[in-house]
C-alpha cells in the first residue's frame, strides 16, 4: 500500500465492474483501493496486476486485494459490486434473490470495519439492493447511495451526441426513476450547450433515444451473451466516488431514499442529488409535468413491488 496517507476506497466484487472501477479510481488518481472478493485469488491477482501498471500509468495510488475484510478497515467509501451479472433473457429482477443474499452479507461485513464510510451500491437490481444495504447496515439515509442514474444519463448523452454528431462534452441529460424498464429519461431537462433538446431533434427522434436509453443495459447483454455492461458502469461509479472523496458536491442523478420528496416516501429511486463527503447532501426537487410525475411514480411503484417481493422472500 502507499507510503503516505491517502483516501481509501474498498470495492467489493473484483469482477468486471469492480475491477474496472478500481482501475478508474486509481488511474484517475482519486484514492487508494482495496479489492475484496469471495474469490480471494482473483482480487489479489487483479490488484497486483493493476499495481504493476502504476509505474507506466504514472500514479502512486496503492491497490491490494483479497478475501479478508480486515483489508478494508477505515475506508472512506465502500462500493458494492458483488453478485451475479445478467445473462440474455434475464431481467434485473431475476437477479433479486441471489444478489440479495450476497449484498446483505458483504454490506454487513464491510460495515464492521468501516462504520463511517459512504456506501455506493452497484449490484442489481440496483434500487432494491440499495434499499437492502440501508436496511441491513442501519446507516442513515445520506450514507447509502445507488449508482444508476449517472450510467443511464451517460447512455442517453451518448445517443444524443451520436444523433446530432456533436461532442459528448456539450450534452447533458437526466434520467430519473428506478434502474429498470420504467426508468424516466427526461428530455425536457436535457440540452446541448444549453440549447433544449426539443429545439434540435424531432419528437420521434427523442422518443427513439428515450427507448434506446431504457434498453441500454439489455442491448449490451445481448451482444456480450456472457455477462452485462461494465465499462460505462465503472466510469459512472468512479465519477460518484470522486465526488464523495474530493467533496465536489456534484449534482448527479443517483438512487436514494425519498422521504416525501416528489410525493414519494420510504422508497429508493433515482433523483438528482448533491453528492459530497457526507454522501447524499441534498435531494434536489425539480419541477415535473403531470405526465413526468406519473412516470416517476410508476417507476417507484415497480421498485416497491420488488421490495415487497424481497421482504417476503426474507421472511
Ligand atoms: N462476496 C464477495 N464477492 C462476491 C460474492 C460474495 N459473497 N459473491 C460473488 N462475488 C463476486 C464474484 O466472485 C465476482 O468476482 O462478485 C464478482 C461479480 O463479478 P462479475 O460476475 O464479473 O459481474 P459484474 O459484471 O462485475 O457485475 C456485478 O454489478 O452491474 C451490476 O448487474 C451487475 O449485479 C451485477 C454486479
Amino acid at each position: 500500500m502507499p507510503k503516505f496517507k491517502q483516501p481509501k476506497v474498498t470495492i467489493i466484487g473484483a469482477g468486471n465492474v469492480g475491477a474496472t472501477t478500481a482501475q478508474r479510481v486509481i488511474e484517475k488518481n482519486i484514492a487508494s483501493v482495496v479489492l475484496v472478493d469471495v474469490a480471494g485469488g482473483i482480487a489479489t491477482g487483479k490488484a497486483l496486476d493493476l499495481a504493476e501498471a502504476a509505474p507506466v500509468e504514472s500514479h502512486d495510488r496503492g491497490i491490494v486485494g483479497g478475501s479478508d475484510y480486515e483489508l478494508s478497515k477505515d475506508s472512506d467509501v465502500v462500493v458494492i459490486t458483488a453478485g451475479i451479472a445478467r445473462k440474455p433473457g434475464m431481467s434485473r429482477d431475476d437477479l433479486l434473490k441471489t444478489n440479495a443474499e450476497i449484498v446483505s452479507s458483504v454490506a454487513k461485513q464491510a460495515l464492521k470495519y468501516s462504520p463511517d464510510a459512504v456506501f455506493v451500491v452497484v449490484s442489481n437490481p440496483l434500487d432494491i439492493m440499495t434499499y437492502l444495504t440501508k436496511k441491513v447496515t442501519g446507516l442513515p439515509s445520506n450514507k447509502v447511495v445507488g449508482m444508476a442514474g449517472v450510467l443511464d444519463s451517460a447512455r442517453m448523452r451518448f445517443f444524443i451526441a451520436e444523433a446530432l454528431k456533436v461532442s459528448v462534452q456539450d450534452v447533458t441529460a437526466f434520467v430519473l426513476g428506478g434502474h429498470g424498464d420504467s426508468m424516466v429519461p427526461l428530455a425536457r431537462y436535457s440540452s446541448v450547450a444549453g440549447i433544449p433538446l426539443s429545439a434540435l431533434l424531432s419528437a420521434e427522434k427523442i422518443e427513439e433515444i428515450n427507448k434506446r436509453t431504457r434498453n441500454g443495459g439489455i442491448e449490451i447483454v445481448n451482444h456480450l451473451q456472457t455477462g452485462s455492461a461494465f465499462y460505462a458502469p465503472a466510469s459512472s461509479t468512479a465519477e460518484m466516488v470522486e465526488s464523495i472523496i474530493r467533496d465536489r458536491k456534484r449534482i448527479l442523478p443517483c438512487c436514494v431514499e425519498l422521504n416525501g420528496q416528489y410525493g414519494l416516501k420510504d422508497i429508493f429511486v433515482g433523483v438528482p442529488i448533491k453528492l459530497g463527503c457526507n454522501g447524499v447532501e441534498e435531494i434536489i426537487e425539480i419541477q415535473l409535468t403531470d405526465s413526468e410525475k406519473a412516470e416517476l411514480h410508476k417507476s417507484a411503484e415497480d421498485v416497491k413491488v420488488n421490495i415487497e417481493k424481497l421482504n417476503s422472500m426474507l421472511g
